[in-house]
C-alpha cells in the first residue's frame, strides 16, 4: 500500500497472528553471510525493502543471495570488493552503520547514501569510532549525516567506550574488528540489542561478554543455517492495541524473545496487562508465543537499561499510554529523536492533535491518561512506526477515522501490516457479542487528491503545551 489512507476499523482485536521475519536478524544474517568463509542459508528472512536495501549491497560488494523455496542462501566471494556504484541504503540506518564497519576494511573507495530521512540521520556516533581504527571516512555537513565515503584502510584492534547504548554503532565496530590486527572492545553504558554478538559466535567467531563489554578478535565467520524469529517490533503494534482495547486477545506466533527486545513486555506486565509466553525455545535466538489479553492498564515509568530494550516500541507504547490511567513517564530516550524520523516529536504532535494529554522533554515525555482520542491528519514523515502505531490509535477513536498523509514507509519494514489489522479486527466482527455483521471498516487508499472530504484539521501546534 502506498499514498495516503484513511483508517477506519472498529476493535477488539482477536486472534493468532505471526509477523515477519526479525528485521535486525535479517540484515544481519546477509552481512555476516556475506562476510563468510563457506555459504549460508537463511530461514525467515524479512522480505521488506529495509532488508532488500542489505541484500543489494551485499550483492554490489561481490556475494550471490538467491531464493530456494523457505531458504535465502547467501554464497560470499572470496572475499568483499568494492562497490561498482552508489550503495543506497534507502530508509535503513541499520544497513548504513553496519556497512560503514565492513567497508572501512575493503580496499577501495565506497559511497553509502540513503532516502530524505536516512540523509538527516547522525553518522559521526559510528566515524569517529571507526576513525580511531584506523578507518578513511568522511561525510556530507561537517561529517554530520550521509552519503558517506569510505575508503578501505589497515584496522587498529581499539577499546571503545560508547557515550550512547546503540547496537548499530556497536555492531559497525564490531565488524571492522573481524578485519583489524587484534583485539576490539565495544563497552556500552547499557546492553543493547546482541543479536551480532549470538549471530557472530553462533558463525564460530571468537567473542566474548563480560559485563556490558564485548570483545572480538579478528576472524572470518563460517556460514551455516540462521533461523529467522518473527518481530517483536512488528507483533508490539497488536500487543499493544490488544493490552488496550477493551475485549481483546490476540497472540503473536514464533517471535523473538531475545532479553535484549522484551522491554515491551516488562511493560505490558508493568501496566496491568496480562501477558502470556508459551512454546518458548531457547536455542540461537529465544522465540515463542505471546498472547496479550485486554485489561485495565495504569500508567508506568520507562526509564534507563529498559529503553534501549524496547526503543522501536516506544510510539506505539505512547498510543497504549494515553489510554492508561495515571501518568506515564517516559525519559533516557534521546535516541527517539534520531530515528526515521524525530518519533517524539512526530509521535507528540500526532496524539496531541487527536487529543492526548502529552508533555514532551527532550529526552522523552509524560502522557496522562485515559483520555479519549479523536480523529486525526498525522503526517507520517517516512517513518514506517509513526504510520502503524497512528493506525493502531484510530482503534480507540470509536469509529473516527485517521488519514495518514504517506504509508509506503509501512513496506520498509511490514509490508502486510495492514492485512494483519484487518484480520485480527475482522476476527473481534465476527466474535462481537453482540452480533454486529460484517466488516468494521478497512483503510482505503486514497487518491493523492481525492477523498479528503471531512478531514480534520491537524491540531498539531499545542504540542509542548504540557498537561492540561
Ligand atoms: C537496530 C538497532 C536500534 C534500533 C534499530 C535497529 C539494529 O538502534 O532502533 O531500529 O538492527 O541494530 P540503535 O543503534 O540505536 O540501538
Amino acid at each position: 500500500m502506498s499514498g495516503p489512507v484513511v483508517c477506519r476499523r472498529q476493535g477488539p482485536l482477536r486472534g493468532d497472528f505471526e509477523v515477519p521475519g526479525d528485521k535486525s536478524v535479517s540484515h544481519r544474517a546477509l552481512l555476516f553471510s556475506a562476510l563468510a568463509s563457506s555459504p549460508s542459508k537463511v530461514r525467515g528472512l524479512l522480505a521488506a525493502e529495509d532488508v532488500g536495501a542489505t541484500r543489494r549491497a551485499v550483492e554490489a560488494l561481490g556475494a550471490t543471495v538467491r531464493d530456494e523455496g523457505a531458504f535465502v542462501v547467501v554464497e560470499p566471494p572470496e572475499r568483499l570488493s568494492e562497490p561498482g556504484d552508489v550503495v543506497d541504503c534507502g530508509n535503513s540506518g541499520t544497513s548504513l552503520r553496519l556497512l560503514c564497519g565492513v567497508l572501512a576494511a575493503i580496499p577501495g573507495l565506497s559511497v553509502l547514501t540513503g532516502d530524505d530521512s536516512l540523509r538527516r540521520r547522525p553518522v559521526r556516533r559510528v566515524m569517529e569510532p571507526l576513525r580511531r581504527m584506523g578507518a578513511v571516512l568522511h561525510a556530507r555537513d561537517g561529517d554530520r549525516v550521509p552519503p558517506v565515503v569510505v575508503r578501505g584502510a589497515a584496522l587498529r584492534g581499539t577499546r571503545h567506550v560508547l557515550p550512547v547504548a546503540s547496537a548499530q554503532v556497536k555492531s559497525a565496530l564490531l565488524l571492522a574488528g573481524l578485519f583489524a590486527d587484534g583485539p576490539t572492545t565495544v563497552e556500552e553504558p547499557h546492553l543493547s540489542r546482541d543479536h551480532t554478538e549470538r549471530m557472530l559466535r553462533g558463525m564460530g567467531v571468537d567473542l566474548r561478554v563480560e559485563g556490558l563489554a564485548v570483545t572480538v578478535a579478528p576472524g572470518r565467520p563460517r556460514g551455516g543455517t540462521v533461523e529467522v524469529p518473527g518481530d517483536i517490533s512488528s507483533a508490539a503494534f497488536f500487543l499493544c492495541g490488544a493490552a488496550a482495547l477493551p475485549g481483546s486477545r490476540v497472540t503473536a506466533r514464533n517471535v523473538g524473545l531475545n532479553p535484549s527486545r522484551t522491554g515491551l513486555l516488562d511493560v505490558l506486565r508493568a501496566m496491568g496487562a496480562q501477558v502470556i509466553v508459551e512454546n518458548a525455545v531457547d536455542e540461537g535466538e529465544p522465540r515463542g508465543d505471546v498472547t496479550v489479553v485486554a485489561s485495565p492498564l495504569h500508567g508506568t515509568a520507562i526509564e534507563g537499561a529498559l529503553v534501549p530494550r524496547l526503543i522501536d516500541e516506544l510510539p506505539v507504547i505512547m498510543v497504549m499510554a494515553t489510554q492508561a490511567v495515571g501518568r506515564t513517564v517516559i525519559r533516557d530516550a534521546h535516541e527517539l529523536r534520531v530515528k526515521e524520523s524525530d518519533r517524539l516529536a512526530s509521535m507528540g504532535e500526532a496524539l496531541v492533535a487527536a487529543g492526548a494529554r502529552v508533555e514532551l522533554f527532550e529526552d522523552g515525555c509524560i502522557i496522562d491518561g485515559p483520555t479519549p482520542l479523536s480523529p486525526v491528519a498525522v503526517r507520517t514523515r517516512l517513518d514506517h512506526r509513526v504510520a502503524m502505531s497512528m493506525a493502531v490509535a484510530q482503534l480507540f477513536m470509536e469509529g473516527g477515522e485517521v488519514h495518514l498523509d504517506d504509508v509506503s514507509c509501512v513496506a520498509t519494514s511490514f509490508p502486510s501490516f495492514f492485512r494483519v489489522l484487518d484480520r485480527l479486527t475482522e476476527s473481534s466482527t465476527s466474535l462481537s457479542p453482540t452480533g454486529r455483521e460484517g466488516r468494521a471498516d478497512s483503510s482505503t487508499s486514497l487518491s493523492p487528491d481525492g477523498g479528503k472530504g471531512g478531514l480534520p484539521p491537524a491540531r498539531g501546534e499545542g504540542l509542548g503545551e504540557g498537561k492540561r
